[in-house]
This record gives C-alpha cells, sequence and structure tokens, in this order.
C-alpha cells in the first residue's frame, strides 16, 4: 500500500473537515491510507499522492464526494444497543400517544442513519409493539452524508452477519424475504422509511417538527464547535416535548444547557427544558 505524504494527509484532513465535519487528527494516518487505496484505485489513480494532485484541481467534483464518503465511519446493527428501544416500546411512545389523543400522528427522524438498521428497528418495533397505529400516521424520517449507504439502506438488503447482529429470529422471519444469500427486509416496512441525504452541517431538509430524534453516535466524529451549532439546529427541529437520544458515548453536557437529561431505566434520552 502506498503511505501518504504529510501534505497530503493534511490537505485530505482539512477536505474532510470542510465537508462533513468529520474531524482527522494527526495518527489517523493509517486509517486515512487504508480507506482511501480503494478510491484511488477505482479512479484510475495510480497512488495516494495522484489521488490529492486530482482532488486539488477538483475539491467540488464526484472524487471528493467519494472521498468523504470513504472517511466516514457506518458501523451500525439493528436494535443497536437494545436499551434505547425498550425505553421508546416501554416509555416515550406510550407517553407520547396518551399525549397526543385519538389520532396520534408520530414524526420520527434518525439523523446519521448508515445502511437502514436504526430506522427499520424502530419502524418493526413500532409494527409489532403499536400495531394500533396507522401507518399513515406515522412517519420516519432517515438521513445521512453518505449516499452509498442510503442506496444500501433503501433496498434493505442485508447479510447474513448483519442480520444475525441484534436482530430477533422472530422478527427476521417474520419481515424479511430471502433474496440469494442475503436478507431483504419485507417493502410493507421499507415503505415506512423515508430515507434522504442529509449533511448535518449544511442546511437541513423541511422535517415536520419532530416527536422522536436519533442522533447516535455522529457527534463523536465532531469538534466541540460542531457540536454546539448541530445541538441549536436539533432544539429547532423537536417539538417542545420531543424526546432526543443521542448514542451511549455522548452528551449534551458542557455543549448544550437548554437541554436536560432524563434516566429511563438503562438508558438516558434528552428534552428541551
Ligand atoms: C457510526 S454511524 C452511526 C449509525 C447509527 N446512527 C447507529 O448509531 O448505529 C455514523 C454515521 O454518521 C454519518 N455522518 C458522518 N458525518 C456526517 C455528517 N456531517 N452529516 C450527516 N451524517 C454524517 C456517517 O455517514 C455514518 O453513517
Amino acid at each position: 500500500m502506498s503511505t501518504i505524504a504529510k501534505a497530503d494527509f493534511d490537505y485530505i484532513c482539512e477536505l474532510v473537515y470542510k465537508r462533513s465535519a468529520i474531524v482527522l487528527e494527526p495518527g489517523k494516518e493509517y486509517l486515512v491510507q487504508s480507506r482511501l487505496v480503494s478510491v484511488a484505485s477505482q479512479n484510475g489513480c495510480m497512488s495516494l499522492a495522484e489521488l490529492v494532485t486530482r482532488l486539488r484541481t477538483q475539491p467540488a467534483g464526484k472524487l471528493s464526494q467519494a472521498v468523504i464518503e470513504a472517511m466516514t465511519t457506518n458501523e451500525t446493527s439493528f436494535f443497536r444497543d437494545m436499551y434505547p428501544f425498550e425505553a421508546l416500546k416501554k416509555t416515550v411512545i406510550p407517553e407520547l400517544l396518551a399525549k397526543r389523543g385519538s389520532d396520534p400522528q408520530l414524526t420520527i427522524w434518525c439523523a446519521a442513519a448508515s445502511a437502514g438498521q436504526e430506522p427499520y428497528s424502530i419502524a418493526l418495533l413500532l409494527r409489532e409493539s403499536f400495531p394500533q397505529i396507522p401507518k399513515n400516521n406515522i412517519r420516519i424520517i432517515a438521513t445521512d452524508i453518505n449516499t452509498e449507504v442510503l442506496t444500501h439502506a433503501r433496498e434493505g438488503i442485508y447479510s447474513q452477519i448483519e442480520v444475525n447482529r441484534g436482530l430477533p429470529i422472530s422478527m427476521l422471519l417474520r419481515h424479511f424475504e430471502k433474496s440469494g444469500a442475503n436478507w431483504q427486509i419485507r417493502e410493507d416496512i421499507r415503505q415506512m422509511v423515508d430515507f434522504r441525504e442529509c449533511n448535518l452541517i449544511q442546511v437541513w431538509p423541511l422535517i415536520p417538527p419532530v416527536d422522536i430524534l436519533f442522533m447516535r453516535n455522529v457527534l463523536i466524529y465532531f469538534d466541540q464547535e460542531t457540536k454546539k451549532a448541530i445541538l441549536a439546529k436539533v432544539r429547532k427541529a423537536l417539538k417542545p416535548d420531543g424526546v432526543f437520544f443521542l448514542g451511549g458515548a455522548e452528551t449534551t453536557m458542557n455543549l448544550d444547557d437548554n437541554f436536560e437529561r432524563v434516566q429511563l431505566e438503562k438508558t438516558a434520552c434528552y428534552r428541551i427544558r
């Protein structure tokens, strides 16, 4: 594998930061090299140096988009961390339904949804545990910066290894069908999720005020200023009594005092004070 020169590494870090806010610190040279070698070869570049030379001449084109996408970490799984989903089922959704009256409308947004396991987990939970809510009253929007993972998410096709991670076998059998060696989530569940591109540091798509916002395991890649700016936008996107979930290693503390942390059994969510 070709190694990356310091000036080229610095250029990639700056490009990725400007376009996605992802912070790549010194010491991440190996990560950059390993992720970009295939981008270089797929685009006919003989080395990372040649890739960077091409990026310098066309910093806003498809090649730079491929570089940004390659530098995102898309790790996810069905019902990841489990407890937030238990909280949705036992507390959050029952409380929202009680407040919303006889014809409840729920808007749920999974921001940074990667390949779809997270929003589909919410769709499956709603279908199985709240069948009384008419489908048309549920709106699940799932967004990500990475167009490749969004394509995967819209297809809803997962490998055996992916479905083995967190998805109960009963749900697999009820809501997926075989697609060669893989499994495809059935159309009725796929139709519940509207996948769209959204870069969290750019203008957000027009979404109705949100009841439940999942923004898990993405703020960890950003610096303090970016986190603060995104949290300020989250407050505007949420309904006044909306519920906000972050990843297990993330918090609003020392970033935005307008949120209060609400402990829900083995997990926590945030609400606007
Ligand atoms: C580790 S995954 C988290 C997936 C899912 N939320 C979960 O917790 O399982 C992080 C996701 O954030 C996305 N991401 C990174 N930077 C982003 C940005 N600036 N705007 C929107 N999404 C971004 C990546 O493409 C990736 O899919």
